[in-house]
């Protein structure tokens, strides 16, 4: 089993410094930034009725349904397509309205989730055309959808899933840079400088998980805490909900994630000296705003732990501590911000003295609904 972890403690460690390469790995040959074009081999037979469709639903669960939330956002900011983010579980059971020009991508790593098969099936009954994300090759939903495009993250041993959720992420993103270039929605200049980007995403990541040290530290501070709320706007709220998702999987801290505006209508009422509050406020578009809900939170003595931009200043005035990720489009966020909350969780599950790679009560794949 050491053999196997490549000489790191755990397999979770090992799996998130593989992201560079499971992110490279899953948009390899896909794509061609010097000819501003996007391929996806699994979806060019379904081009005509992604070209005609109305709207994307997108099923899922855990960590998956995170990355479906990231894809609503770049599918419609990219593709001008409106797109609905489905637990599974929900969805199968609630007499759905389906059209037959819908398109329904079903996002699982193992392939085998039950909830997940059962929302494909009852959307194939509807009539309408399923595309998966999946990571295990040969598993149960790519048998059981039209099309597609798996990930290339390798296996996962890890039951909290770290280098699959980058990989959907990846994967998402293409389909919406594929959806914009079918439908016409993105300028080649656009688009060929996103992909461009794109290309060097790996690299960022590398400096990503650079944040290590400091982290370390972080996680000495904060790993007595009993809650932790995570904030974020945009994509950065996906974000913000995975990472609180992967603290209580294997930390066992109650955490949440929400976006940050809506905190002052509920969770604001938690903040009090001991409350640890991770905000990612990196610059974009929403960078103004979230620095208004640092300081509420500020005013109410709460810890910053802030999600920088390198060279930040502004917020490094008002945090408690910062962690400094690489500028990139803000398309290009939850793939660099997710990589330092991975590592805030890890380091406090270990202090803990937490079983990381096999947390209590989860499995790997939900095989039963
Ligand atoms: C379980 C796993 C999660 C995963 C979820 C969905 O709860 O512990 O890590 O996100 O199932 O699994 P899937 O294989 O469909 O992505």
């Amino acid at each position: 089993e050491m053999l196997e972890k490549g000489g790191y403690d755990h397999f979770m460690l090992k799996e998130i410094y593989e992201q560079p390469r499971s992110i490279y790995d899953s948009m390899r040959g896909r794509i061609y930034p010097l000819e501003g074009k996007v391929q996806l081999g699994g979806l060019v037979e379904y081009s005509e009725k992604l070209r005609n469709a109305n709207r994307i639903i997108i099923v899922a669960c855990g960590t998956s349904w995170h990355a479906g939330l990231v894809g609503e956002y770049l599918i419609e900011e990219f593709a001008r397509l409106p797109v609905e983010v489905e637990y599974a579980s929900e969805f199968r059971y609630r007499n759905p309205v389906i059209y037959e020009n819908d398109i329904v991508i079903a996002i699982s790593q193992s392939g085998e989730t039950a909830d997940t098969m059962a929302a494909i099936e009852l959307a194939k009954e509807k009539g309408a055309t399923i595309l998966g994300i999946c990571n295990v090759v040969g598993s149960s939903i790519p048998r059981l959808t039209h099309g597609g495009a798996y990930t290339h993250a390798g296996p996962e041993i890890g039951v909290a899933s770290t280098k699959a959720f980058t990989a959907q992420v990846t994967v998402l993103t293409l389909i919406a840079f594929y959806a914009a270039q079918i439908k016409g929605t993105l300028s080649q200049s656009k688009l060929t400088s996103l992909l461009t980007e794109l290309e060097s995403i790996p690299s960022l990541v590398e400096k990503a998980l650079a944040t290590n040290d400091i982290i370390v530290k972080i996680a000495e501070e904060f790993k007595d805490s009993t809650n932790c709320i995570f904030l974020g706007r945009g994509t950065g709220f996906p974000v913000a909900l995975e990472g609180a998702l992967k603290l209580k999987e294997i930390s066992y801290i109650h955490a949440e994630g929400y976006p940050a505006a809506e905190m002052k209508h509920g969770p604001i009422a938690l903040i009090d000296e001991q409350m640890p509050v991770i905000v990612i406020a990196t610059k974009n578009s929403s960078y103004e705003k979230v620095i208004s809900n640092i300081q509420e939170v500020k005013a109410r003595k709460g810890k910053i732990i802030a999600i920088v931009t390198e060279g930040d200043t502004e917020v490094k005035n008002m945090a408690d501590y910062v962690i400094e990720i690489p500028h990139a489009d803000e398309a290009f966020l939850p793939l660099l911000a997710t990589i330092p909350l991975q590592l805030i969780s890890y380091h406090i599950a270990v202090m803990r003295g937490c079983n990381v790679d096999q947390p209590r009560n989860l499995a790997k794949s939900v095989t039963v609904e």
